[in-house]
Order: structure tokens, then sequence, then C-alpha cells
């Protein structure tokens, strides 16, 4: 099978995006797996630090192995927005072949100064990391009853991306360009800012298109389609997606409960199968149908 690196180069290459898609449990990674395996796709399965308290290190990464095993398909694990170095490190011994390091509360060289530590912890093992310039409005994915509106200072700055790049090691580089993690009470996410991210991959410095890292959208639930192209376009060549799934699940989990079906392969099958639903509707608009 090829690495993760190589999927990332034949993204930026043939302009599609690798679907990061979370989950808590071995339920939502049937549907995942269902979705990818289905349109033969790439994928990515996410693990948060608090998802992968619930689900065990370990245990995703054997989740991972013996799914790649009976499919053959490139099913690739992320440690997502891994707040410590020493947390890092704890998912890239356990057999993580990627990990995200999210210093977004930090001054820039603070996260600069960690997030060389964790270049240098995980290129020793072969561990492809992800960088973070810029906040994302929320931090949780879920359903908010207010509403959100994205603050300027929080979009990532171009010279902040340069600076960061030229510092540090990482493979691939998450931006913020207008989305938040979860879905607010309008129910609507805000439009991409894809001004800003044109301004990211045109190098400020030079003008040209030389900002070679792969970047990466995360809250990416709820985002208009055609937004989504128009930043695939543009380099963005990984998007996670986490609430659309657990809304699909958990909606669908309800309408079961609600019946006299207690037996958990019954009712859970048709959450499963709303998974694998939303799963190919991503799948399909991230271009990466037939890339594995
Ligand atoms: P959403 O929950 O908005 O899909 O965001 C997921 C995400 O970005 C995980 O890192």
């Amino acid at each position: 099978m090829k690495n993760l690196k190589y999927y990332f180069k034949k993204a930026q290459k043939e302009k599609f995006a690798i679907g990061q898609f979370n989950f808590s449990d071995w339920s939502q990674v049937k549907g995942i797996l269902a979705g990818a395996k289905n349109l033969r796709s790439p994928v990515i399965l996410g693990t948060s630090e608090g998802e992968s308290k619930f689900v065990g290190l370990r245990q995703a990464v054997a989740m991972r192995d013996i799914l790649r095993k009976e499919t053959g398909l490139p099913i690739f694990l992320n440690l997502d927005h891994g707040k410590s170095l020493d947390y890092l490190k704890e998912a890239i011994l356990a057999g993580y072949d990627m990990v995200h390091f999210d210093g977004s509360k930090l001054t820039l060289d603070e996260n600069i100064k960690i997030s060389k530590k964790v270049v240098a912890y995980a290129h020793k093992k072969g561990v492809v990391v992800e960088g973070e310039v810029g906040r994302f409005g929320t931090d949780a994915s879920r359903l908010y009853t207010e509403k959100f509106e994205i603050k300027e200072e929080d979009l990532t700055q171009p010279q902040e991306v340069l600076k960061y790049l030229l510092a540090t090691d990482v493979d691939i580089l998450a931006v913020s360009i207008g989305t938040f993690h979860g879905i607010d009470i309008s129910g609507v996410s805000p439009r991409l800012r894809l001004d800003r991210l044109k301004e990211i991959v045109n190098n400020p410095t030079t003008g040209k298109y030389d900002i070679k890292v792969p970047l990466v959208l995360h809250g990416g639930s709820g985002t208009p389609e055609e937004d989504i192209k128009a930043s695939i376009t543009l380099g963005i060549c990984k998007i996670n997606i986490n609430t659309d799934i657990r809304l699909a699940f958990a909606k669908n989990l309800k309408l079961q409960l609600d019946t006299n079906e207690i037996v958990p392969y019954k009712y859970l099958a048709k959450a499963i199968n709303a998974v694998q639903i939303v799963v190919e509707e991503k799948l399909r608009l991230f271009g990466s149908e037939n890339k594995a």
C-alpha cells in the first residue's frame, strides 16, 4: 500500500481532496468504511483527543489494521487537534499514521516551537504531521443553539503561514478560511473566504503560487458545495468532516430506539447506513472516488 504522503501528492496533482471522517466507535467506522469501499476512495479516520480516549489509541490502530487487511484500501488514522506533545507522542507510539498539532491558542512563536518538536519526533517514526495557523470559530463538532460569525482576526494570515512554514517542516497545514467546527442554529454554514485562501497560496512575498504544502479545511460540515469545489481547485487536499456524520448517526439511532427494536445489530444497522450515505456524498464532492 502507498503511504499517506503519496496520496497527498496525488491529491495535489490531480486536484481532489482526501476526506477525514471522525469517529467515536466501531459502528461509525463501519459506515465510513462501507462508503470508502463502495467508491474505492482513500480515506482518513480521525479521532480527536476526546474521541481517542473513548475508543482507545491502540484499539483505533487495531481497527485501522484489520480494515486495511480486509479491504486492501488506503485507510489512514489521524490524531486530530492534539494539544500536547506528550499525547501526540502516545498516538505516534500506538501506531497512528498522522498527527495534527493544534497550537491555535498559542502565540505564533509558541506554536512554531512546539510544532518543531512534534515534527522532529514524528518524522523519526515516519509519521506525517499536520500543523495549524489561524483559529476556527469553535472547538467542538456539535449543534449550536446560537449563531456564529467568523471573526476576521481568527482567519489565517498569509504572512504567518510563510513564517510558520519557513520555521517548521510540517507535511500539511490547516488554515482558517471561514469555517467553524459544528453547525449553528441557522443550519447554514458561512461561505468560505476564498479570497483569503488565494492570498495564502499566492506567497505574499513573491506574489506567486508557491506554497507547496498541501492545505487542510477543517469544519467541513454544512459548507456550501460550490465553495468546497472551489477550495479544492485552489489547493485544499484534505477536508475534515465530523458533525454531518454525528448528526446522521444520532438522528437515525433515535428513530430506531423509538421503535420496539432492542437488538443492537438491527437498530445500529440503520444508523450505520445513514453514515455511509453522508460519507459517499462527501467523497463524490471531494472528487476522491476511484483514487485508491
Ligand atoms: P465539522 O464537525 O464541522 O465537520 O468539523 C470537523 C473537523 O474539522 C474535525 O477536525
